[in-house]
């Protein structure tokens, strides 16, 4: 079992993530809010998207894809208001911003996961390799699982002090790998790591975990047939200050770049407002609201 933050120790959570490129804070939603995300999530898949705006990728669908297939979503909170409420919330702003030390922080996008029983592993990788062009190059994301999480049915998995290794290019097999962590085996023995330690987390559904944008982490495979999924939804943000470069690269986010214009603008990459900088306990009220 690793190491668990509560919300009021918001010093200990900053000590866990810079030494370890992650923190694992406590459960923060309830099996109420869990079920509803669930549902949420779930039911984007089928098409319906309630703002009428299609998400950015849009990775499976209904009686067309491997029952056992990944379903993946980018920016669903283009496509569902409160998909939006969830990624934009102030405390998520305020929390990477504390861990990180950034003025001021933007959303770069969402990613929503559903892995299935019998999943197939996801390669371990840094977010950091996906957007290398912009300026800087960091991100910082907000994990939250809505499934009780297990080593074997395709948790994330991390390597703690990985964040401190150079960022790798871009990988080519990220949904389909041999060997899942062989790519960050390898990036460790470029950095001097003889035996890199893996972490899977197992934790109660409703957990929370802020990762830097440079830590290696992924999925292993599930070995599951049983019910046991993994929904989980992410904000990936950035400092408030990021710029596009020359550097090619950017598959969604330079659609929404402006001719000349190296910005990324708040229509398209929300910023949060200015960070609290004493941030606190998550509040998913808009869920129970709704539910
Ligand atoms: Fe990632």
């Amino acid at each position: 079992m690793h190491l668990i933050i509560p919300w009021d120790r918001p010093d200990s959570a900053r000590e866990c993530f810079h030494r370890d490129g992650f923190v694992v804070m406590e459960a923060a939603l309830t099996p109420d809010e869990c079920r509803w995300a669930r549902d949420r999530l779930a039911g984007l898949f089928t098409g319906r998207f309630p703002t009428g705006s299609y998400p950015d990728e849009w990775y499976w669908r209904e009686g067309l894809s491997r029952p056992d297939a990944t379903r993946h979503m980018s920016n669903a909170w283009k496509s569902d208001q409160l998909i939006a409420s969830i990624v934009q919330a102030p405390w998520v702003g305020d929390w990477i911003a504390y861990l990180n030390g950034w003025p001021r922080t933007r959303l770069g996008q969402d990613t929503i996961w559903i892995k299935p029983p019998l999943a197939r592993p996801s390669s371990l990788h840094q977010d950091n390799s996906f957007i290398d062009f912009l300026a800087p190059a960091t991100m910082s994301t907000c994990w939250m699982t809505f499934d009780d999480t297990h080593a074997d049915a395709a948790t994330i998995e991390y390597v703690p002090g990985s964040h401190l290794w150079p960022t790798a290019p871009l990988p080519a097999d990220f949904h389909d790998p041999g060997d899942h962590r062989a790519r960050m085996r390898a990036s460790a023995a470029a950095a001097g790591v003889a035996d890199p330690a893996v972490v899977q987390l197992e934790v109660p559904a409703g957990t929370i975990v802020f990762h830097d944008g440079n830590v290696w982490h992924g999925a292993a495979g599930s070995q599951r047939t049983g019910a046991a999924w993994r929904h989980t939804l992410a904000a990936h943000l950035l400092p408030a200050d990021a710029r596009f470069t020359t550097a090619p690269g950017g598959y969604i986010y330079r659609r929404y770049q402006l001719p000349d214009d190296d910005g990324l603008h708040d229509a398209f990459f929300p910023a949060y407002p200015p960070p609290d900088p004493r941030p606190g306990r998550p509040s998913f009220s808009i869920l129970t609201a709704h539910s």
